[in-house]
């Protein structure tokens, strides 16, 4: 198992390519799964989560390959036939739910792991079923497996989603669109995510209205094709060098390759911290100020803040001079960074679903250990600001959704040596 080791203190200075965003492409390469011939897909990071999709589908059938050593993923689902994605893959990942969906829309027919626990508290898959069950699919559960079920031209239907939901919204969309007459979910919901995976079906022939709108609606069409498509930068990886760029005050990063318009109110956010943010097309550059001053967020469904940067918002926090709080409504229990960043010597108080920091602290160097994706980067922010060295262990869950993080890092300034634990 890797770690990392960082030597804290260095600011960051330079230029950071984005990569494609890894939530953004899991939908779709699900959705490639409907068409009748071969999708070609650009700018997809070459990360764990991608990876360990792309075996779930050549389970099923589907032929799926990286073109050369590039980010360009080809998938060819002309064989699929053995229509079960099992637990032993799908506990992995639970985005792999979405084989629910795409083989039930595609071929009538789906028996899917339920994905189990996961490191942030309970993540239910309710809404997934109910919404089918509305559409008129036949779910049944079986031995921790769903079943659906379904005939073509299902008839006219709508669902809503309390709370809304990424994905019930995305496994609603690609069960709906070969199958049913008319279907429209309700409060769905309407991140740049689920926005790319309506255009992408769009494009292989689906009809989708209320696209970006919290009211979608499919009418089913006979057959979809294969596309040549590029998938979306990373938002959270764009936000999450945003504070790296600020953390320490000699900092200054310029991001290429982001899209802005996908960030809500982050880059208002950053500069109520007293850190220069300037836009310009696909360019974001940031400056750090001499002092951070406190700025309180709370989390909420796009175009809100979101929940997948409040431990590197809170972590910033740590940085910042004042009292503030992040408060997270979408996960009430995501916040197993706050015991480790407290191993750095950060003062922070957790209470329900807010914590509240008390800044500024001086970090120093400690052990700390990863418990998932984005608490995970967030140590590591901790620890470029730390005196002395940081350990930073289970860096696996990074690898799950940061492609290159320590080598993009490093060539702007930070000291991050990974080793085998
Ligand atoms: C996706 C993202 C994840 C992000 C989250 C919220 C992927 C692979 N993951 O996760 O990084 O943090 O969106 O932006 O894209 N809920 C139910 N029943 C359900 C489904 C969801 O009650 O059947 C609840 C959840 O408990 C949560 C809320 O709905 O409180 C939102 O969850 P959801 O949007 O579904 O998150 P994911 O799609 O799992």
């Amino acid at each position: 198992m890797d770690k990392f080791i960082i030597e804290g203190g260095t600011p960051l200075n330079g230029t950071i390519n984005i990569s494609g965003s890894k939530n953004a492409a899991l939908p779709i390469i699900a959705a490639s799964l409907l068409g009748d011939s071969e999708t070609t897909i650009t700018n997809i990071p070459r990360l764990q989560d991608i990876y360990t999709f792309n075996n779930v589908l050549r389970v099923v059938g589907a032929k799926v390959d990286f073109q050369d050593k590039k980010n360009t993923l080809i998938i060819d689902p002309t064989n699929v036939s053995h229509l079960e994605a099992p637990y032993d893959l799908v506990r992995k990942m639970r985005a792999s739910f979405y084989m629910l969906g795409a083989l039930v829309g595609k071929h009538g027919y789906a028996k899917v792991s339920l994905p189990g626990g996961c490191a942030w508290g309970p993540r239910p898959v309710d809404l997934h079923l109910k919404g089918m069950e509305a559409m008129g699919i036949d779910i049944d559960l079986d031995k921790g497996y769903v079943i659906a079920k379904a005939d073509k031209n299902l008839k006219k239907s709508s669902f809503k989603l309390e709370p809304s939901s990424v994905g019930a919204t995305v496994n609603l969309l690609l069960a709906s669109v070969l199958r049913t007459e008319e279907f429209t979910i309700e409060n769905a919901a309407m991140e740049p995510d689920v926005v790319q995976l309506c255009n992408v079906l769009v494009k292989m022939g689906a009809d989708i209205s209320g696209i970006g709108t919290d009211r979608i609606t499919v009418r089913g069409v006979e057959s979809l094709s294969g596309v040549e498509i590029a998938n979306d930068p990373d938002r959270i990886e764009v936000g999450t060098f945003m504070i790296a760029g600020v953390l320490h005050p000699d900092s200054e990063l310029t991001l290429e390759g982001c899209n802005v318009d996908h960030l809500g109110n982050l880059p208002e956010l950053l500069s109520k911290t007293g850190a220069k943010v300037e836009v310009d097309g696909s360019t974001i550059k940031v400056k750090a100020p001499k002092e951070l001053e406190a700025v309180s967020v709370a989390t909420e469904v796009y175009p809100g803040f979101p929940t997948d940067m409040q431990a590197q918002w809170a972590t910033m926090m740590t940085q910042a001079n004042g009292v503030s709080t992040v408060t997270d409504t979408v996960y009430y229990d995501r916040f197993s960074y706050v015991p480790e960043l407290t191993r750095l010597g950060a003062d922070m108080r957790l209470e329900k679903n807010t914590v509240t920091i008390f800044g500024k602290t001086d970090f120093e160097g400690a052990s700390v250990m990863s418990t998932d994706l984005r608490a995970s980067v967030s140590l590591v922010l901790a620890a470029m600001v730390a005196e002395n060295e940081t350990e930073v262990l289970r860096v696996y869950h990074l690898d799950r959704g940061y492609e290159n993080l320590e080598h993009k890092l490093n060539a702007v300034g930070a000291k991050i040596k990974r080793v085998d634990e």
